[in-house]
């Protein structure tokens, strides 16, 4: 091995170009998914919790959808705040749900974005499990099963391009690529939330998709956050019952998981940047305490260099604009 004086690791970093050469990782728009929360109110309502997301009318995700596609975004995510709740989440997997309609509504007023719509009850039922429970309380896999699968066909069928599935029931890809194919959905693909942490950092959103459990929490579904080789398992599973993606959920205090489910399954990996990181780096950035800019394409980087093909993240309008060459 040579050594120093020879080797010198700075000769390369002497300029933006020559760094820019030698740089490993990349990030580009078309790597992002943007999350949008839909609603049956008119207009924009902020979300509190989470400085500068919205949820938006039909209408205004449409538009939103189409800026997105604009600056060149590969896909949105879609969430839906239905008119009322009950039991079973019937607003999940209704016809004219509201997703359905935002669907509809955003294929009308783009044209390659990708419409991902996220597949589960707790949204919808008014106790805010991702399942159905049994008489005790407990969330109940396999009737949840049949449910999840007529949500994502109905948003199939509404015209969604991709359906991804957040509730972590087992067996649920299985069960929905079963029913997308019966319907002849075959081309349709899963995005999995292969591995779902039950994780403190989803605070924020609880009050963006109003989705907050009424009793409990999810600890008897979703992973627990000491465990990485049960998360190499789960990205496995998902794979064998048909996913095409499979995701890591958080994504910076996992990026170990999405090195190794990446290495493991040699799968196109997502990596949800979510509600918590955003909001952390946002009331950091409001105090002055950081640079918000360089802080989110660093944690972006970050994630695509562990491993994640695709970032799901509330910053992808910004960091569209960002390497876009826009200030
Ligand atoms: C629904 C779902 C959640 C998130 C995405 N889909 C919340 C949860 O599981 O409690 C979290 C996303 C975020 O925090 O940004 N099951």
């Amino acid at each position: 091995m040579a050594r120093f004086p020879t080797v010198r690791p700075r000769r390369l970093r002497r300029s933006a170009r020559l760094r820019a050469m030698v740089r490993e990782t990349s990030v580009e728009p078309v790597d992002l998914i943007a999350p949008i929360f839909v609603t049956y109110e008119d207009g924009r309502h902020p979300v509190s919790a989470m400085p500068g997301v919205e949820q938006l009318s039909v209408s205004a995700a449409a538009e939103e959808a189409a800026r997105l596609e604009s600056l060149g975004v590969g896909a949105v995510l879609l969430f839906g705040i239905p008119e009322s709740k009950d039991a079973r989440g019937s607003g999940a997997y209704a016809a004219d749900g509201i997703v359905q309609r935002a669907v509809g509504a955003i294929k009308e007023r783009t044209d390659e974005l990708l419409v991902v719509t996220d597949v589960c009850l707790c949204e919808y039922t008014d106790h805010g499990h991702c399942g159905v429970l049994t008489p005790e309380g407990v969330v109940d896999n396999d009737p949840t099963l049949e449910l999840l699968a007529r949500s994502a066909l109905s948003h199939v069928e509404a015209g969604a391009d991709m359906v991804a599935p957040s509730d972590m029931m087992d067996g649920r890809v299985g069960a929905i690529r079963g029913t997308l194919d019966e319907s002849g959905f075959t081309q349709v693909p899963i995005m999995s939330y292969a591995v779902k942490y039950a994780s403190a950092f989803y605070g924020p959103f609880r009050e963006a998709a109003d989705s907050a459990p009424q009793f409990g929490d999810r600890k008897a579904y979703q992973m627990d956050p000491a465990n990485a080789d049960e998360g190499v398992r789960e990205a496995r599973l998902d794979v064998e019952e048909g996913a095409d993606i499979v995701m890591v959920k958080p994504a910076l205090p996992y990026l170990d998981v999405i090195y190794r489910v990446k290495q493991d399954t040699g799968y196109p990996v997502a990596a949800y940047h979510v509600s918590g990181e955003y909001s952390m780096i946002k009331a950091a950035a409001e105090r002055g305490w950081i640079d918000e800019d360089r802080v989110v394409l660093e944690a972006v980087t970050a994630i695509r260099r562990a491993g994640a093909d695709l970032i799901i993240t509330y910053f992808a309008d910004r960091l569209a604009r960002m390497l876009g060459g826009e200030e």
